[in-house]
C-alpha cells in the first residue's frame, strides 16, 4: 500500500463526516463518496459543525476546515483514495454489495475499513476478490473527538491489514483495540447494548423515565467509567482485597438475577415512551446545541484526564509528544544552522482560552507561551525521556506584555529568542504574532532554573541539552535585545 494520502469516505453521514473532519484535522485529504440527495453538502456542514471542537482540542490548524473533494462515481474514490473508511448504513446486504462494489475499482492492496457497530467482517468481505483487505474499523460518535477504534478482522483478513490499519488510525491520535476473536457487536456494542436492553425492561414496565435511568449514570458509575471502566472500579469496591471480595459479595446476585436478558418486545407503546422521554430529557435544545455542549464536556474530561496520564487523557498525552516529535526542525542536531530567531511553535487560539470580552484571557497567555517554551525544550533534546530521568527545567519569572486583542480560532506563531544562559539558567523571550497579520500580540521574558525535580533543587542541564542550547546561544548572541526586555513597570511622573 502506497503512503496514504487522501482517505475516502463511503457514507457520509453522522459517523463518515466525523470521520472526513478527523482526517483533515490531521492534514489528510478526503474524497467523499454517498448515493444521499445533497450528501456533499451535508458533509460538508457536519465536518463545520465538528471543526470548533477540533480547533479547541488543539488538533485543527486552521479557523475554517479544508476543502473536501465530494463525487458521485464510486470508481473515481476507489481510484483517488489510499485508505476507504466506510460508513454506510448498517445492513449485511448493503454492505456486502458495497465492498464488493468498491473491490473492483480499488488497487488490490487498499485497506477497506468498515464503521459497522456489529456485522461480522467475514460477511462483508464475502464478494470480494481481495477480501483480505476487508476489516471492521469500529469508531464512537462523535468520531472526531473520541479515541477508540475497535479492529476486527474477518476469516480471510490478512494480519498485514489490520497492522497498517492501526497504524493509520494511530496518525489520527485514536487509541486502538484489537477485538482478537470475530464475534458480532465486537466488546463495546455488546456493553452497551446489554445496559441498553436492560434500561428498556424498566421504561416498559413504567419503573422510570429515560431521564431517570440517565441521571442514575451521569451522577455515580458513569463519572468513574470514563477514566477505570467497570473492572478497576469493581477491583476498588472491594476494598483491600479488590475484586476476589468484591465477587464474595456481589456475585451471588447475577443468579438472582437483577436483570432480564432477554430483549422486550418493541411495541409502539414502549418506542413512544422511550421517545418521548427522551425528548422530555432534551428540553427546548435542539440536538446541534447538545451535540456542541457534549463536544465541551468530552473536552474537558479528556484534557483533566491528560493531566493524570490516564485513559483517554493518556491518549491524548501520547498523540501530542507524537504529533510534536513528528515536526520539522523541531530537534536540533550538531552541525544544524539555528534560525534566530527560533519559529517552532504556531497554533490557533483555543476556545477556552477566551473570556467573556471574546479575548484571550491573561491565564491562557502563560499557557500559549508555555507551549512555546515547550517547543524549545524538544528542539533541544528535553522531552518525555529527560523528564522520566528527573530533569526539567522550572519558570522562576515572568514579565509578559500585551499588545493586541486576539480571539477564537485566529491563527498564532512564535519566536523564540535565547538572551542568557548558563549551566543552571536560561533567560529567554517569546514573541506571539498573528499568524495571518503578522501583527506582533503580546511577549514573554521568562527566566528558567534547571532542576532536578526528585531532590527539588537546582542542578546543572545535561551535556547534550546544554550543548544544544549552547549551540542556539551562539546564533542569538548578535541580535538586538527586544525593547520589552528588563523593562521595568512604573508611573511615571
Ligand atoms: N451512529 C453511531 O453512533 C455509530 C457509531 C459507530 C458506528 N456506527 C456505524 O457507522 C455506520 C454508519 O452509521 P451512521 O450513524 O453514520 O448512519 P447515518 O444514517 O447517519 O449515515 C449513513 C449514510 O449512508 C448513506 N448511504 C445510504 N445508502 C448507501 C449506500 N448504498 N452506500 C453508501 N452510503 C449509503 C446515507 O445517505 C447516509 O448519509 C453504520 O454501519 C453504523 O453501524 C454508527
Amino acid at each position: 500500500m502506497s503512503e496514504i494520502k487522501t482517505v475516502g469516505i463511503v457514507g457520509a453521514g453522522v459517523i463518515g463526516a466525523g470521520w472526513a473532519a478527523r482526517a483533515l484535522a490531521r492534514g489528510y485529504d478526503v474524497i467523499g463518496w454517498d448515493p444521499g440527495p445533497n450528501a456533499g453538502e451535508i458533509l460538508r456542514a457536519k465536518i463545520e459543525n465538528a471543526w470548533p471542537a477540533l480547533v479547541k482540542i488543539g488538533w485543527a490548524k486552521t479557523a475554517t476546515p479544508p476543502a473536501i473533494r465530494f463525487t458521485t462515481d464510486i470508481k473515481e474514490l476507489a481510484e483517488a483514495a489510499d485508505f476507504i473508511q466506510e460508513s454506510a448504513p448498517e445492513n449485511i446486504e448493503l454492505k456486502r454489495k458495497l465492498h464488493a462494489d468498491l473491490d473492483a475499482h480499488a488497487s488490490a492492496d487498499m485497506i477497506f475499513a468498515s464503521s459497522s457497530s456489529g456485522l461480522l467482517p467475514s460477511e462483508i468481505q464475502a464478494d470480494c476478490k481481495h477480501p483480505e483487505r476487508v476489516m471492521i474499523g469500529h469508531p464512537f460518535n462523535p468520531v472526531y473527538l473520541l479515541p477508540l477504534c475497535e479492529l476486527v478482522g474477518g476469516a480471510k483478513t490478512s494480519k498485514g491489514t489490520i497492522e497498517r490499519a492501526d497504524a493509520f488510525y494511530k496518525t489520527l491520535g485514536m487509541h486502538t483495540l484489537h477485538v482478537r476473536k470475530e464475534v458480532e457487536a465486537y466488546l463495546s456494542d455488546r456493553l452497551q447494548e446489554a445496559m441498553w436492553r436492560e434500561g428498556m425492561h424498566i421504561i416498559n414496565e413504567g419503573i422510570a423515565t429515560p431521564g431517570e435511568l440517565d441521571a442514575s449514570i451521569v451522577y455515580g458509575f458513569g463519572l468513574r467509567l470514563a477514566f477505570m471502566g467497570q473492572y478497576k472500579t469493581f477491583h476498588l469496591a472491594g476494598g483491600n482485597q479488590g475484586m476476589r471480595h468484591f465477587m464474595k459479595q456481589f456475585g451471588p446476585a447475577l443468579k438472582l438475577p437483577w436483570t432480564k436478558l432477554e430483549a422486550p418486545d418493541l411495541t409502539d407503546e414502549l418506542i413512544d415512551k422511550i421517545v418521548d422521554g427522551c425528548e422530555a430529557e432534551a428540553g427546548d435544545s435542539t440536538v446541534e446545541e447538545w451535540e456542541l455542549l457534549r463536544d465541551d464536556c468530552l473536552i474537558g474530561i479528556m484534557q483533566t484526564l491528560r493531566q493524570f496520564n490516564i485513559a483517554s487523557g493518556k491518549t491524548l498525552a501520547d498523540d501530542e509528544a507524537t504529533q510534536l516529535g513528528k515536526q520539522e526542525h523541531t530537534s536540533w542536531r550538531e552541525g544544524d544552522d539555528v534560525a534566530a530567531p527560533l519559529a517552532l511553535y504556531s497554533s490557533a487560539v483555543q476556545p477556552n482560552w477566551i473570556d467573556y470580552n471574546g479575548h484571550m484571557t491573561e491565564a491562557s497567555y502563560l499557557e500559549a507561551f508555555g507551549w512555546g517554551s515547550d517547543a524549545l525544550f524538544r528542539y533541544v533534546g528535553i522531552d518525555e525521556d529527560y523528564r522520566a530521568n528527573g530533569n526539567s527545567f522550572y519558570t522562576v519569572e515572568s514579565h509578559i506584555n500585551y499588545f493586541q486583542e486576539v480571539g477564537t480560532g485566529e491563527p498564532l506563531r512564535f519566536t523564540t529568542q535565547i538572551l542568557g544562559l548558563d549551566e543552571k539558567r536560561m533567560h529567554i523571550f517569546h514573541s506571539m504574532y498573528h499568524g495571518q497579520s503578522g501583527d506582533l500580540l503580546a511577549t514573554t521574558e521568562q527566566m528558567l532554573l534547571h532542576v532536578d525535580m526528585n531532590a527539588q533543587r537546582a542542578c546543572p542541564i545535561l551535556p547534550d541539552v546544554y550543548k544544544a542550547l549552547q549551540a542556539v546561544m551562539a546564533s542569538h548572541e548578535d541580535m538586538a535585545r527586544p525593547e520589552q526586555v528588563g523593562h521595568q513597570m512604573q508611573i511615571k511622573s
